[in-house]
């Protein structure tokens, strides 16, 4: 039932507040602010030397994002992977090291192949998966439901964000473990998760300015995303999105790449979307953005107030996002993201719920 919305895509866009609280809710104790996984995990995060994840598509981008978390917050090496890279590769593991599984069917055909392939090799494996009776979540070791609830549209947003709220809980649990992050810093991280319901709302708000601007991009026939950090991955998910539902191409790209190649298609006809909230990284994405801004290419920024009154660029409209924890951007970035995608495939006339050409669950390779 798409209640009163027009797809199921912009419903499950707006539901997002409402699950990623029902996700955070389960990995996360809220009287106390401390992370608490229901379930004991059967290995030690102390004799993990290195995290293997693998997945498809929006999954394998969490899964991006989530490499930032662990190496940040406890100093161990990620290597994400689609998944059907992963298993034909046969990556060499180690055994009794760390796989995660990302998906929301759970029934990925290729990421299916990979957990078996790194159960074989001796691996631990974990499943963030949104269908608990899936075969993923019945093969894996230990499983995380995300609490997204049944996402029908083909494009996937709410499954995403609650998997980055579970990867979020379970990347700082290992940081605890590790003995990288102290007491403090874990209330401090948590304080920053429980935050995002209700910046997500906020960013909700949104909506009507970004429509507009759907206007706008749907004219175009390619559109740049950029990012730096956690929003290099997200920018990864804002191309993705945007081609998969209204057929326009588009690319993601580290802003740091800008000058090796993809600078030369900028002109007066290609929108760029810079995903920028104001940190340590954004006066580097400001000349990125100098540089687009130079050869006549039009800025999307998605930033927040600071960044808004920092950037000094032109030919630039500001998305302004509430100001967080710069920690976890994405969970509240993914917002503007997947609303862009969404108006500019409703402007392009094309079925947002059942994109050509695409299936919800990809159960054959
Ligand atoms: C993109 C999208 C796909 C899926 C991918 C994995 O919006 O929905 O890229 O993310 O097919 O599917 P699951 O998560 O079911 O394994």
């Amino acid at each position: 039932d798409k209640a009163n919305y027009r797809h199921f895509m912009a419903k499950e866009i707006h539901e997002q507040p409402e699950v990623v609280g029902h996700t955070l809710a389960r990995y996360v104790d809220m009287a106390s602010e401390r992370i608490s996984l229901p379930t004991e995990l059967p290995f030690d995060f102390n004799d993990v030397q290195r995290i293997s994840i693998a997945a498809c598509g929006t999954a394998s981008l969490a899964g991006f994002v989530a490499k930032y978390w662990f190496e940040r917050f406890a100093r161990l090496p990620v290597e994400v992977d689609v998944a059907s890279e992963f298993r034909y590769r046969e990556a060499p593991v180690r055994k009794g090291d760390l796989a995660i599984f990302i998906s929301q069917s759970g029934e990925t055909a290729d990421t299916l192949a990979a957990l078996r392939y790194a159960k074989a090799e001796g691996m631990h494996t974990l499943a963030v998966v949104n269908v608990p009776t899936s075969t993923i979540a019945r093969e894996s070791e230990t499983v995380m439901p995300t609490l997204a609830g049944p996402e029908i549209g083909v494009a996937s947003t709410k499954a995403f964000t609650c998997q980055l709220m579970t990867l979020a809980a379970l990347a700082v649990a290992a940081g605890k473990a590790r003995g990288v992050l102290s007491d403090a810093d874990e209330a401090k991280l948590v304080h920053g998760l429980v935050e995002i319901p209700r910046l997500m709302t906020e960013a909700l708000t949104h909506e009507h300015e970004i429509e507009k601007l759907a206007r706008d991009i749907a004219k175009s026939k390619d559109v740049l995303y950029l990012g730096r950090g956690t929003s290099y991955p997200l920018a990864l998910e804002g191309a993705l999105k945007l081609k998969e539902i209204s057929y326009i191409h588009a690319e993601g790209y580290a802003a740091g790449e800008l000058k090796h190649g993809p600078i030369a298609l900028i002109d007066e006809t290609m929108p760029v979307v810079v995903i920028a909230p104001y940190d340590k990284v954004f006066d580097k994405t400001v000349s990125n953005m100098q540089e687009v801004a130079a050869r006549g290419g039009r800025i999307i920024l998605m930033t927040d107030a600071k960044g808004a009154e920092e950037a000094t660029v032109d030919s630039m409209v500001t998305i302004v996002m509430p100001d967080m924890s710069a920690a976890f951007t994405p969970l509240v970035y993914a917002v503007p993201v997947q609303l862009l995608a969404y108006h500019t495939a409703v402007v392009m006339g094309t079925d947002v719920d059942q994109p050509r050409n695409l299936a919800k669950s990809v159960t054959v390779e």
